[in-house]
């Protein structure tokens, strides 16, 4: 692979992984990163990539669905790879303007598959970046593998269940050389915060209300962001075309217990005025609509096939992430101070 299109890398997981191929990785060659800067993308994320890794990173804004702006891509910079995280990805919004979702990951994802058809005879691979959403809900018990049926519940995890599919179906009707990763709830630096544990950070950090769903009693299986590129690159580099790859944290939590965590560690680092407890600041709120009870990924076949494991637990993962944003505020009060902020104010009514 010399010429990698990572789609989406100014988001939280693509910035995250192009940093780990251009800064830790064996990787040599060049990544050419696309991106639309939706709310969620910013080019700060990545900010001096370009300068320090001179020649070896290339920036293109331009939309996945813009066929077109996408066929120059593939041109000019003689794409053999891709890697594509592109998407619109929290579930909330999708649950209320679903239409990106549509446009985004399912029109997108086949625009990239077509182009990739188009010059399979370059293309070494065309890796996939899913979720282990498209496996629904589960109970009390129980872990997805890659063999259980998909049982998508939101417009989200139902966009992405069609990308897996054609994803797929490229791989087995057209010989494309593909694979899909399905992995859990990601954390870590540079996350968007509508997301559950930035949001809880930040506005633990300012005193604010920390919206908790229900009864905060759904279960999240938490993976470190740089873990999850660890396995991805891996994957990339020895999985087995045509198939898919759960990618797990191995470590299941209830909300409530998360967001209680993150309130306990950030009482210990930064003294609140008044002094109260941070859990004081705990807001159960409406229930999201489909809300999936629990998440738990079986990445067995990750680690017997490819020797991967989880490198962080989420005592270590939550405390760096912790320390990056409180190091990072004022990426934070930019991130913040864009049209987001209204509208998780008018979600939550806080
Ligand atoms: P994100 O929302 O932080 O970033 C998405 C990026 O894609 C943004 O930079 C955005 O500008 C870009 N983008 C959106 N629409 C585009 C378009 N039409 N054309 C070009 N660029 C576009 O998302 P993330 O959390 O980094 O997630 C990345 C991928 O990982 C997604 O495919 C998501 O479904 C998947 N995933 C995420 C998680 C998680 O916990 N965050 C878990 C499982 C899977
Ligand atoms: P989220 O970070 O949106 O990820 P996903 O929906 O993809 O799992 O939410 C994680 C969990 O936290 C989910 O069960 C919903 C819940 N949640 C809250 O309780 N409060 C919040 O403010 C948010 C954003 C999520």
């Amino acid at each position: 692979m010399k010429n990698i299109l990572v789609t989406g890398g100014c988001g939280f997981i693509g910035a995250n992984f192009i940093r780990y191929l251009l800064e830790e990785s064996d990787f040599t060659g060049r990544i050419i990163n696309v991106d639309k800067l939706t709310y969620a993308g910013n080019p700060e994320n990545l900010a001096g990539i370009d300068k320090q890794f001179s020649g070896r990173y290339h920036f293109v804004k331009a939309d996945i669905c813009d066929r077109q702006a996408m066929e120059m891509v593939f041109e000019k910079y003689q794409i053999d790879s891709v890697c594509h995280f592109a998407a619109e990805s929290h579930v909330d919004r999708s649950i209320v303007e679903p239409d990106a979702f549509i446009k985004t990951n399912i029109v997108g994802t086949f625009n990239l598959l077509e182009l990739a058809r188009f010059y399979q005879d370059r293309i070494i691979l065309f890796h996939h970046i899913g979720t282990d959403e498209v496996y629904g809900s589960l109970g009390e018990s129980g872990y997805f593998t890659e063999k259980t049926a998909y049982s998508p519940n939101s417009p989200y995890s139902a966009s992405k269940a069609a990308s897996d599919h054609l994803v797929r179906s490229y791989g087995k009707t057209y010989n494309l050389p593909v694979t899909i990763s399905n992995c859990s709830n990601n954390y870590g630096p540079y996350q968007f915060p509508e997301k559950l544990i930035p949001l809880t950070i930040l506005n633990a950090l300012e005193g604010k209300p920390l919206p908790v769903y229900g009864e905060g009693l759904n279960v999240r299986d938490w993976l470190y962001v740089t873990d999850h590129c660890i396995a991805v690159w891996l994957i990339m580099q020895k999985g087995k075309r045509v198939e898919t790859y759960n990618i797990g944290g191995r470590c299941e939590m209830r909300n409530i217990d998360v967001v209680s965590v993150i309130c306990d560690m950030i009482d210990e680092l930064v003294t609140k005025p008044g002094n109260s407890p941070r859990r004081d600041l705990i807001a159960f709120v409406k229930d999201r609509p489909g809300h999936d009870q629990r998440y738990a990924i079986d990445f067995s076949k990750l680690e017997t096939e490819l020797g991967w494991i989880p490198a962080e637990s989420f005592e270590t993962g939550i405390k760096k992430t912790i320390k990056w944003y409180i190091d990072n505020s004022g990426w934070a009060n930019r991130v913040k101070s864009g049209e987001y902020m209204s509208w998780i104010k008018q979600q939550y009514d806080l």
